[in-house]
């Protein structure tokens, strides 16, 4: 089979869906690659080392005319009209934007978008929105360090003692509990919230405290045991409960890391601007729900993320001195670890879906491929005649 590495062309998207050493396994497995030129560059891979591991550099058009083009983000309109009709197409494809699907279904792809697999233990190595949430959650740490004008860590100095940051995390799932061990080692106090009381312990072994919020009455307790691992939006009541508590801490925290995400709906708001504005001048939030909040602005479409004060990819600074970063791709700016972890993802995904005659499979019989199948190239071509 034909596979193709096209460029990433989206704005900010520094990584590419396979490495020198995937694709040596893909050629290994007999297939013949074919790299876009440059497609690794920004992710550190030089096109040499995927030519020593077996593939060949060409252009966008060839990357895109193979049987299956492995992608990060979804393809342009303009792309698309670059890949065959029948041919498959892997990446993070955005399963909630049904408009993109029908495009690619009426262009005959049979696509696969990995943020839909289950959270099960089979699907662990190839689960994308796990190895992208820990790259992101690590950071936000270090970016958060870097717009925060003091040290992090306590420092006893000739000169005077400098306290420890104190840093606030928002969501302690993946990206959040990455966060919290990452500004540990650099020293930081840390507390953190979470809706699921499962987290507790987590958030505890790594050296943060846990905000409890008690659970009032049978229908929060039964919210926040959450449906399939992951977190329902919680009812007013403990919101409310929760956002005092958030309001206080937050004044006295110098960094607020926010992750909190609920799937298939906006992202809650927890940071609200009332609160942004009773935080200490020179405050950090970095927002990794940027974008995904309810609209704020009717007129722009613009999106908050968990604090509405967020603006997608900038840092807004408010008149009382508080930065609040809001980048949606944090995960692409540690290219190059983002991109071989999402290969390998990629690569277990490839090893479910291709047979032992080295061909494209779609057996629905298997939780991952239903669960991931986002067009069906050859019944939308039945369905098209
Ligand atoms: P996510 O990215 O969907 O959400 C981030 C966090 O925000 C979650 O911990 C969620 O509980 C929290 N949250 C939502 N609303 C909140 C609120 N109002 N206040 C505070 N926090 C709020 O979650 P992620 O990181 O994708 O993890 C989801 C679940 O999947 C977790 O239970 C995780 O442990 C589990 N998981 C399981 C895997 C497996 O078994 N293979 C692999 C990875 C994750």
């Amino acid at each position: 089979m034909k596979i193709g590495i096209p460029k990433e062309t989206l704005a900010r998207e520094q990584r590419v869906a396979a490495t020198p050493e995937t694709v040596k396994k893909y050629v290994d497995q007999g297939h013949s690659v074919t790299v876009e030129k440059g497609a690794g560059t920004r992710a550190s891979f030089a096109d040499e080392q995927y030519t020593a591991a077996g593939s060949t550099i060409g252009s966008a058009e060839q990357a895109f005319a193979s049987d299956a083009v492995l992608k990060v983000q979804a393809p342009t309109d303009d792309e698309l009209k670059l890949m065959k009709a029948g041919s498959f197409l892997v990446g993070m494809l955005d399963p909630s934007n049904k408009e993109r699907a029908s495009v690619l279904a009426n262009a005959g792809i049979t696509a696969f978008a990995l943020e839909a697999a289950p959270r099960t233990t089979r699907a662990q190595s190839l689960d994308v929105l796990s190895s992208q949430a820990n790259i992101a959650g690590y950071k936000a740490v270090l970016i958060a360090a870097d717009l925060y004008p003091r040290f992090m860590p306590m420092l006893m100095t000739a000169a005077g003692t400098v306290k420890a940051a104190r840093v606030l995390i928002l969501g302690a799932g993946v990206a959040g509990l990455q966060a919290i061990a990452t500004a540990k080692r650099l020293g930081c106090v840390i507390e953190a919230s979470d809706v699921r009381p499962a987290v507790k312990e987590q958030i505890e072994s790594l050296g943060a405290k846990f905000l409890d919020v008690p659970y009032e009455t049978d229908e929060e307790r039964e919210y926040a045991a959450g449906s399939g691992g992951y977190a329902r939006s919680m009812p007013q009541s403990w919101l409310e409960r929760q956002s005092k508590l958030v309001h206080e801490r937050a004044k006295a925290a110098d960094i607020v890391i926010s992750t909190a995400l609920i799937p298939g709906r906006d992202a809650p708001t927890l940071l609200s601007a009332e609160t942004v504005l009773a935080m200490k001048p020179g405050s950090v939030v970095i927002d990794l729900a940027a974008g995904r909040g309810p609209v704020v602005d009717q007129a722009t479409g613009r999106r908050g993320g968990n604090c509405p004060l967020a603006e997608a990819d900038e840092v807004v600074v408010t008149e009382s001195g508080v930065q609040i970063c809001g980048y949606t791709n944090m995960a692409s700016l540690v290219s190059a670890d983002a991109s071989a972890l999402y290969a390998r993802n990629v690569l277990d995904f490839m090893k479910i879906v291709i047979n032992k005659e080295g061909k494209f499979e779609v057996n629905m019989d298997d939780d991952i491929v239903a669960a991931t199948l986002l067009t069906n190239g050859v019944s939308s071509a039945l369905r098209a005649a």
